[in-house]
C-alpha cells in the first residue's frame, strides 16, 4: 500500500518519478504527488486520483535533478490533496514521502508538536515536523532524521528532501519495502524494482532500521547508530516487457492469458536433472519433521491455501490447517508439538501475514514462505522460500499467482509424499502439463465466457457461486474475483449449506453459478441447482468433461481430479473480467483496493 520513488542524478527527475509512480500505481491510487528539487528550491505537486491526474498538474517547465514521489492508499486521513504526499515541515525546509503506518503519531504530536499547526490528517506529517523541530535544535539533518526514527513505532519506508542540501535524499526503512537502485551518475529509490527498471536493473536491498544517504554518485547505508554497512547490489531478474500490457487491453487479461506459460515454467523450475519434481532438501527435512502444517494467508492466497490443504492431506497424508492471517493472532489454535508454518503470499509483503510470521518465529517454529517476489519481506524473514515464478502480477485482482500457488502446493504435496514413502498414484509432471494445455484451450474460449458474463452478470446486483468439495473453495475465489472488480455482491457457498439459510436470498433471476468438477459430488451439486432454480434462480452450470449434462452452460476440458481447481478458476476469472468490463469498471484498479496490503 502506497508506493514511493526517488531520483537524484543528472537527468530530469520529473519524468523518471512520474514513470516510476505509474509502475507503482498498483500499490495505491487515491492520490499522488511529487516534490522536485534544484539548487534554488523544492517544489511540490499533488493531486487527488491517479498518476495521470498528477501528470496533468506538474509544471514540466521546472528543472530538477532530484526528487521524491508517492502514490497513496489512504490509511490516516481521507484521500485528498491535503493528505496526499509529499508532506512538508512548517518552514517548508523538509519534504517527505512515507509508506507505512506510524502507530504512536498522536502521542508524538502531543509530546513534541503542541506549537505546530498540522496541515494534514496524516501520521506522516508528524514525522516531517519532528525532523524540523530537531533540526532547529542544532542537529544536522542526518541526526534529526535519526532521532526522529528512534521515536517512531510502526512501519515506514521514507524518503526525505532537505531544501538546504540539494545533493542528498535521506532514506529509511522499517517493515515497509524499500530498495535503492544504482546507476552511473545517478541513484534511485523505490518501493519495488519495477518502478525503476526504466533506468537501472542494479538494486540494493535494505533491512529494517537502516538509513541510507543517497547522492548521485554515492550510496551510504547506516544502521540507527550511524555504523556504515556494506552490501552488494543484485540484478533484478525482470524484463521490462514483463511489466507492460503489450497488446492486451488490461493487465488482468494479460495475466489470465499467461497462466499456461506460468504452469510450464513452474514445471521446469521444479524439475531436477532426472525430470523428477524436487524442492530444496532443507525444506523436505522441515516437512518431514513436522507433525502438522499451518497455512497462513489472506484473500486469494488464503483460497489457494484451502486447496493446498486438500492436496497435501490427500497426497502426503500430513494434517494441515489453514488460517486467515489477520485472525490468527486472536484465534490461535492449540498448536501441535512440531508445527511447520507455511505463508502463502503473492507479494510477500502482506502485513497481516508478516505479523503472524514474526509471532511464530518468536515462538521458535520453522516457517516457509511461498511467494512470487524473491527478496520480499516474508521471503527474507522465513527460514525457507519457494518461488511461484509467475512473473510480476500487476492487476490488483490476483489470477496467475493463484494458479501458480496451486501448482507449487501440488508440487510440495508430491515431494512430501515421496519423502515419506507415500505413493500418490499419478505422474504430477505429466498431469500439470495437461493442465497447461487445458488452460490454453480455456484462454481461447473467451467469447463464450464473455457471452455468459453478458447473459448472467451485466445487470444483476448479486450473484452466488456454489460448489462442493474443492469446487466450494474455487467458488469462494470466484466470488472474491467478481466482487472486487465488478462490485457485484457475490458470495461463494458450499452447495449443501444453502438450505441452512442462504437459500432465503434467492429471488427471481438471481444468478447462481454452480461448479461441478468432481464425480463424487456431481449429482448432489446438481440437486442444489434444482433447489435454487425451483425458487426462481437463474442457474449456470460449469462442469468437467465426462460429468457434463445437456443443461450445462460451459464444459471444462478434463484434467486429473486433484488438479481441477487450476483450470475451473479460469472461466471464473474471465467471467469476473467481462462482468467488470461490461459494467464500466476499472478492471485493473478497482476502487478502494491496493495490490500489496502492507498495513494490518
Ligand atoms: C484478490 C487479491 C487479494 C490478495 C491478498 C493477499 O484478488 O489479490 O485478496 O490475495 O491481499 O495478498 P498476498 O497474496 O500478496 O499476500
Amino acid at each position: 500500500m502506497c508506493g514511493i520513488v526517488g531520483y537524484i542524478g543528472n537527468q530530469d527527475a520529473k519524468e523518471i518519478l512520474l514513470k516510476g509512480l505509474e509502475k507503482l500505481e498498483y500499490r495505491g491510487y487515491d492520490s499522488a504527488g511529487i516534490a522536485v528539487m534544484n539548487c534554488e528550491c523544492v517544489q511540490v505537486f499533488k493531486e487527488k486520483g491517479r498518476i495521470a491526474d498528477l501528470r496533468g498538474i506538474v509544471d514540466m517547465g521546472v528543472e530538477a535533478n532530484a526528487g521524491i514521489g508517492h502514490t497513496r492508499w489512504a490509511t490516516h486521513g481521507a484521500p485528498s490533496i491535503r493528505n496526499a504526499h509529499p508532506h512538508q515541515s512548517d518552514s517548508g525546509r523538509f519534504t517527505l514521502v512515507h509508506n507505512g503506518v506510524i502507530e504512536n503519531y498522536s502521542e508524538l504530536e502531543r509530546e513534541y508538536l503542541n506549537d505546530v499547526e498540522l496541515k494534514s490528517d496524516t501520521d506522516t506529517e508528524v514525522i516531517v515536523q519532528l525532523i524540523e523541530l530537531f533540526a532547529k535544535n542544532d542537529l544536522s539533518t542526518l541526526e534529526a532524521f535519526r532521532k526522529t526514527l528512534s521515536l517512531l513505532k510502526g512501519s515506514y519506508a521514507l524518503a526525505l528532501l532537505d531544501e538546504k542540501d540539494n545533493e542528498t535524499i535521506y532514506v529509511a526503512k522499517n517493515k515497509s519495502p524499500l530498495l535503492v537502485g544504482l546507476g552511473d551518475t545517478f541513484n534511485v529509490v523505490a518501493s519495488d524494482a519495477m518502478a525503476m527498471l526504466q533506468v537501472t536493473d542494479q538494486f540494493v536491498e535494505l533491512m529494517d532500521k537502516e538509513i541510507v544517504i543517497v547522492k548521485k554518485n554515492e550510496v551510504i547505508i547506516q544502521d540507527l547508530k550511524g555504523e556504515t554497512i556494506s552490501r552488494a547490489p543484485y540484478k533484478a531478474e525482470l524484463d521490462a516487457s514483463d511489466i507492460e500490457k503489450g497488446t492486451h487491453p488490461h493487465y488482468m487479461l494479460k495475466e489470465i492469458d499467461e497462466q499456461p506459460l506460468v504452469m510450464r515454467k513452474i514445471i521446469q523450475k521444479y524439475q531436477d536433472n532426472d525430470g523428477e519434481l524436487a524442492i530444496d532438501g532443507t525444506i523436505i527435512d522441515a516437512i518431514k519433521a513436522a507433525d502438522r502444517i499451518y497455512i497462513i494467508a489472506a484473500g486469494t492466497s488464503y483460497h489457494a491455501g484451502l486447496i493446498g490443504k486438500q492436496l497435501i492431506e490427500s497426497m502426503a497424508k500430513i494434517p494441515v490447517e489453514v488460517h486467515i492471517s489477520s485472525e490468527f493472532g486472536y484465534n490461535m489454535p492449540l498448536l501441535s508439538e512440531k508445527p511447520l508454518f507455511v505463508f502463502i503470499s503473492q507479494s510477500g509483503e502482506t502485513a497481516d501475514s508478516r505479523a503472524v510470521l514474526v509471532q511464530v518465529k518468536e515462538m521458535g517454529h520453522p516457517a516457509l514462505t511461498i511467494t512470487n517476489v524473491p527478496g520480499s519481506t516474508l521471503s527474507r524473514e522465513a527460514d525457507f522460500t519457494l518461488l511461484l515464478h509467475a512473473g510480476p502480477e500487476i492487476a490488483v485482482a490476483s489470477t496467475k499467482a493463484y494458479t501458480a500457488q496451486l501448482a507449487v502446493l501440488a508440487i510440495v504435496a508430491e515431494v512430501a509424499a515421496k519423502s515419506r514413502g507415500v505413493e500418490i498414484g499419478f505422474d504430477l509432471v505429466k498431469e500439470l502439463g495437461i493442465v497447461a494445455n487445458a488452460m490454453e484451450v480455456l484462454c481461447d474460449l473467451k467469447e463464450i465466457i464473455e457471452h455468459i458474463a453478458r447473459e448472467f452478470l451485466t445487470v444483476t446486483r448479486n450473484a452466488f457461486f456454489i460448489g462442493r468439495a474443492v469446487d466450494y473453495y474455487v467458488s469462494l475465489e470466484a466470488a472474491l474475483k467478481l466482487k472486487e472488480i465488478s462490485y457485484i455482491q457475490a458470495e461463494g457457498f458450499a452447495g449443501g449449506e444453502l438450505k441452512h439459510g442462504t437459500i432465503a436470498l434467492i429471488e427471481e433471476g438471481t444468478p447462481v453459478i454452480a461448479l461441478s468438477t468432481q464425480e463424487k459430488v456431481n449429482l448432489s451439486i446438481r440437486g442444489n441447482v434444482k433447489e435454487v432454480a425451483a425458487r426462481g434462480a437463474y442457474p449456470c452450470i460449469i462442469s468437467m468433461k465426462g460429468l457434463e449434462q445437456d443443461e450445462d452452460s460451459f464444459v471444462l476440458p478434463a484434467v486429473h481430479e486433484q488438479l481441477t481447481p487450476l483450470i475451473s478458476v479460469i472461466p471464473l476469472q474471465l467471467l469476473a473480467y467481462y462482468a467488470a468490463l461490461h459494467r464500466g469498471c476499472d478492471v485493473d484498479k478497482p476502487r478502494n483496493l491496493a495490490k500489496s496490503v502492507t498495513v494490518e
